[in-house]
C-alpha cells in the first residue's frame, strides 16, 4: 500500500454488536473461525466480544488473541473498574490489543439510564480511561448516543479523555437517528476541535437504513475509522454493513481521492458466507454486495445490455468481491488435491487434520451427489471447522414409519467414548428425532426455531438445518449438513447441546 494514501481503519465488530442481533449467539469455535477470516479480509480491528458479559465471552476473547496476529484485539468494556479489568485480562496475550470503553452523552441516556450529571459522567469517563491505559496503550473512547448528544458537552468530554490518553474517539449513532449531512456537521466540527489529537471513528446505526451513507458522510468529513459488521449484522436494524462502505470507498474513488481500506476485497464473499452460515442469518436476497442477487440480472434487457458489455449494467465485478464460478465442478473422481485448491480458493486456510476430515466427507457427499458445487464446499468445510466436536456426537439414526402422527426414532450417539442407543416416539418425526436425543442425553431442549435449506437446486441438494434450542432459558445454534434432511436435524440438534454444554464447561 503506497504511503501517501489516506487509509480509513476498518474496525469489524460482527462478533460484539453482530452477536447482538437477536438469534446470532455463536460458539467459541465459530467465533474463533470468524476472528481468523476477518484478519484475512484485512480488518484492522476485530471487536471479539465484551469480556464482562460473560465466562463465555471472556473466553472466545483470549481464545482469538492467540490465532490473531496482524489485526488488533479489541473487548468492549462500560466504564465500570470492573468491566475494564475482564478486558484487560481477557487480552494479555494479544499481540495487538485495545480496550473499548463507552458511556452515554446524551441528555437522555444520562438523566434516565445513568441517572449521573454530566459532570459525573465526564469525571466516570476520564477515570476509566485513565484505568484502562494500566493494561493496554491503545484505548478507544465512545460517547454512547452522540447523535442525540449536545455538541458542547461532546466537546469537553472528548477533551478530557484526550488528555486522558484515549487514542480513539468513537462518535456512535446508537439509534440510527442522523441523516447524512448531518453526520459529516458533526464529524466535521469535532474534527476542527480534535485537531489529530485522536483518531475519529463513527459507529452507525442502520434503523433509518441510513448507517453506511452516514458513515460514509463521516468519512469525507474527517472520520478514519468505520465501525461496521459483515452482512450488516447487528442490535435493532443492524450497523453499517462493511461490504458496503469498503465497496463504495472502492468504486467512487472520484470521491474518496486518494483514500482506501486495508480490506481485500475478494475476502468479502466468503466472509459474508461464514457468517450467514454461522449465525443462520442469511441477507436478504437484494441486499447490496454479498445478496443472492446482488449479481443476477434478470431482464431480457439488462441480460442483453450485460451480454454485449458489462458494464451497460454492473458498477463493479462479482470477482471483486470473491464471487468467481468455476467452470470445473468438483465430483466423485476429484482428489484430494482438487479439494483443497478449491478451498483455498473460496477462501479456506485448513489444517491437514481439517483438511483430512472435510475431504472425508466430501468424498461420502460425492458418492451420493454426482455434481458438488462450490456452495457445498462451503458448507462442508464451515460446518467442519466450527462445529464443536465434544460431548455427544451422531453415530447412526433409524426411523420407523409415521402412523397418524405418531412416528418413532432409534439413535445411536457417542460420548465420552461409549456408544449409547435409546428409542423414542413423537408427534411426527422431527419431534420424535429430538425426544431420542433428550433421552439418551438427559438434557431437555426447548425448541425455538427449525429451518431447513436446500444449499444448491436439485433433488439431490445437501439439506441444511438451523435449529435454535433452549438448555437452561438460553438459546443455543445448532447447524446440521447432510443430503438427509432427518439426520442434518439430528447434528442440528446435537450442535445446539453440545455449544451448550460447551458454555457451561467455561463457567
Ligand atoms: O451503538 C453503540 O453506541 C455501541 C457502543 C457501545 C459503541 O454499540
Ligand atoms: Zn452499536
Amino acid at each position: 500500500m503506497s504511503k501517501d494514501k489516506d487509509i480509513v481503519k476498518i474496525f469489524d465488530t460482527t462478533l460484539r454488536d453482530g452477536e447482538q442481533s437477536p438469534g446470532a449467539s455463536m460458539n467459541t469455535k465459530e467465533k474463533i473461525e470468524i476472528a481468523k477470516h476477518l484478519q484475512k479480509l484485512g480488518v484492522d480491528i476485530i471487536e471479539a466480544g465484551f469480556a464482562a458479559a460473560s465466562d463465555g465471552d471472556f473466553d472466545a476473547i483470549k481464545q482469538i488473541t492467540r490465532v490473531v496476529d496482524k489485526s488488533i484485539v479489541c473487548s468492549l468494556a462500560r466504564a465500570i473498574d470492573n468491566d475494564i479489568k475482564k478486558a484487560g485480562e481477557a487480552l494479555v496475550e494479544a499481540k495487538y490489543k485495545r480496550i473499548h470503553t463507552f458511556i452515554a452523552t446524551s441528555p437522555i441516556h444520562m438523566q434516565y439510564k445513568l441517572k449521573m450529571t454530566p459532570d459525573e459522567v465526564i469525571k466516570r469517563a476520564v477515570e476509566s480511561v485513565s484505568y484502562a491505559k494500566t493494561f493496554v496503550d491503545d484505548v478507544e473512547f465512545s460517547c454512547e448516543d452522540a447523535g442525540r448528544s449536545e455538541m458542547p458537552f461532546l466537546k469537553e468530554i472528548i477533551d478530557a479523555v484526550i488528555n486522558a490518553g484515549a487514542k480513539t474517539i468513537n462518535i456512535p449513532d446508537t439509534v440510527g437517528y442522523r441523516l447524512p449531512m448531518e453526520m459529516g456537521e458533526i464529524i466535521k466540527e469535532l474534527n476542527e476541535f480534535i485537531d489529530n489529537r485522536a483518531t475519529i471513528s463513527v459507529h452507525c446505526h442502520n434503523d433509518l437504513g441510513l448507517a453506511s451513507a452516514n458513515s460514509l458522510f463521516s468519512v469525507l468529513n474527517g472520520a478514519r475509522q468505520i465501525e461496521c459488521t459483515i452482512n450488516g449484522l447487528g442490535e435493532r436494524a443492524g450497523n453499517a454493513s462493511l461490504e458496503e462502505v469498503v465497496m463504495t470507498m472502492k468504486i467512487r474513488k472520484d470521491i474518496f481521492k486518494n483514500m482506501d481500506t486495508n480490506i481485500n476485497t475478494k475476502e468479502i464473499y466468503p466472509a459474508s458466507r461464514l457468517i450467514a452460515t454461522v449465525t443462520g442469518i442469511e441477507p436478504q436476497p437484494n441486499k447490496a454486495i454479498v445478496g443472492k442477487n446482488a449479481f443476477a440480472h434478470e431482464s431480457g434487457i439488462h441480460q442483453d445490455g450485460v451480454l454485449k458489455h458489462k458494464e451497460t449494467y454492473e458498477i463493479m465485478r462479482a470477482e471483486d468481491i470473491g464471487l468467481s464460478k468455476n467452470s470445473i465442478v468438483l465430483g466423485k473422481l476429484s482428489g484430494r488435491h482438487a479439494f483443497k485448491d478449491r478451498a483455498e480458493k473460496l477462501g479456506f486456510d485448513l489444517s491437514d487434520e481439517e483438511l483430512k476430515s472435510a475431504f472425508e466427507r466430501f468424498k461420502k457427499l460425492a458418492d451420493r451427489k454426482r455434481e458438488i458445487a462450490d456452495a457445498d464446499i462451503r458448507m462442508i468445510i464451515t460446518d467442519e471447522t466450527t462445529t464443536i466436536k465434544d460431548f455427544y456426537k451422531l453415530v447412526n439414526l433409524q426411523l420407523a414409519d409415521c402412523q397418524d402422527g405418531l412416528a418413532t426414532a432409534a439413535a445411536t450417539i457417542e460420548f465420552e467414548d461409549n456408544k449409547l442407543t435409546d428409542a423414542a416416539v413423537g408427534d411426527g418425526t422431527i419431534d420424535s428425532v429430538f425426544k431420542v436425543i433428550d433421552r439418551i442425553s438427559g438434557y431437555n431442549g426447548v425448541l425455538k426455531d427449525y429451518r431447513v435449506e436446500a444449499v444448491t437446486e436439485g433433488r439431490d441438494a445437501l439439506a441444511k438445518v438451523i435449529v435454535k434450542v433452549n438448555f437452561d432459558k438460553e438459546t443455543f445454534i445448532g447447524h446440521g449438513l447432510n443430503i438427509d434432511t432427518m439426520i442434518a436435524s439430528a447434528k442440528a440438534y446435537i450442535g445446539a447441546l453440545n455449544s451448550y454444554l460447551s458454555m457451561k464447561k467455561v463457567k
